[in-house]
């Protein structure tokens, strides 16, 4: 019985059925920052290979890399919903490595989906806007034929086609997000923060559209369509596409930063070596319809970015991983 005198949380939690939720990837942009949305309302058990070693919710400690842990874990921690945020997601590491690019990339979902599918666990795996060549002009829609363009994106894709071969129930969701990250340095948008206010002069590309959200709405709209109990192939980015230096001068104004510091450049003039795709402007236009809701807006989102960091958000995400 629950007191009279308990807190509302506790009253919350008495009356509403918490679901056990397993997130792969945990220690990663999207997966901490997952973490940290679901643990409120839900149970979270992160699985992760050594970094995560003062997070408030439980970890479980696996390289993923080898399949043979994955069914040990799903056994012992008998989750209702696992979310796919592993991956091999550095686009030069998978040009670099091939082979790891392929056991993350592909087989872990494949073999994700169908252990899920096998003990009915709801199963998400995370994708990319990077699977389409960007010839289009305007939004991709999920009808739209990918055509990748380098080990990354045509990882990513294989990945996804044997996911939902695998487990057609599963959630597959093409992301593009920014936010705080464990080590500081993992989103563009941190790049342009930490660059910008030590005053560095900095580039961002003028020929590279995307759709960036803040990661925690990309969290939370993972959550809805979790409780929705959608299923199949979804485009979940930002509401607005801009380019990259627009993203940049985007942050530069609302942190009172100098946007003169960041140069326009063209992608075609940078040296980096995996082929890029210039346009990433996804469509969300199924999503919305079927969470009967629209996305959150560019604004609310950077909105956030900046609150969090103003309320020490970073830091508390960096502090679980000191000892
Ligand atoms: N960032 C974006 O805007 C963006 C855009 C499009 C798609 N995505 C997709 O979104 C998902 C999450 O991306 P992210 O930006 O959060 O990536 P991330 O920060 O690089 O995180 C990747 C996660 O995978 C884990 N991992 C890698 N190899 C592993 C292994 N052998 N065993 C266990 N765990 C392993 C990493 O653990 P360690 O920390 O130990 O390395 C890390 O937790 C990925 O599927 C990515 O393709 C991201």
């Amino acid at each position: 019985m629950v007191s009279p005198f308990a807190s509302p949380r506790a009253l919350f939690h008495y009356t509403y059925r918490m679901t056990r939720i397993l997130i792969t990837g945990a220690s990663g942009l999207l997966g901490i920052n997952l973490a940290q949305e679901i643990m409120p309302v839900h149970e979270v058990i992160g699985v992760d290979r050594g970094k995560l070693i003062n997070a408030p919710f439980k970890v479980v400690k696996a390289d993923l890399s080898d399949p043979r842990h994955l069914d040990s874990i799903l056994d012992s921690e008998r989750p209702a919903w696992l979310i796919n945020c592993a991956a091999l997601a550095d686009l030069e590491a998978c040009e670099k490595d091939p082979d790891t690019a392929r056991r993350l990339n592909i087989d872990l979902p494949a073999q994700l989906a169908k252990s899920c599918k096998a003990r009915e666990i709801r199963f998400v795996h995370i994708s990319t806007d990077a699977v389409f060549d960007g010839e289009k002009f305007g939004a991709y829609s999920e009808d739209d034929a990918p055509n990748p363009l380098g080990a990354y994106a045509q990882t990513k894709l294989n990945g996804e086609l044997s996911a939902l071969s695998e487990n057609p129930r599963a959630i597959v969701a093409r992301v593009n997000f920014y936010g705080w990250s464990l080590n500081g340095r993992r989103s563009l948008a941190e790049f342009f923060v930490g660059s910008l206010e030590n005053k560095k002069n900095v580039s961002g590309f003028t020929d590279v559209m995307f759709c960036p959200m803040l990661v925690n709405d990309t969290a939370r709209t993972l959550i809805k369509m979790l409780e929705k109990n959608l299923a199949g192939l979804y485009h979940l980015v930002g509401a607005e596409a801009m380019s990259k230096y627009q993203f940049g001068v985007e942050i530069a104004r609302k942190f009172q930063f100098d946007e003169n510091l960041i140069a326009p450049k063209s992608v075609r003039a940078s040296n980096l070596t995996a082929r890029r795709s210039p346009n990433l402007w996804l469509s969300t236009h199924k999503l919305s319809t079927a969470l009967g809701e629209s996305l959150p807006t560019f604004s609310t989102g950077l909105n956030e970015f900046y609150t969090q960091r103003q309320s020490g958000y970073p830091q508390k995400i960096r502090s679980y991983q000191q000892g």
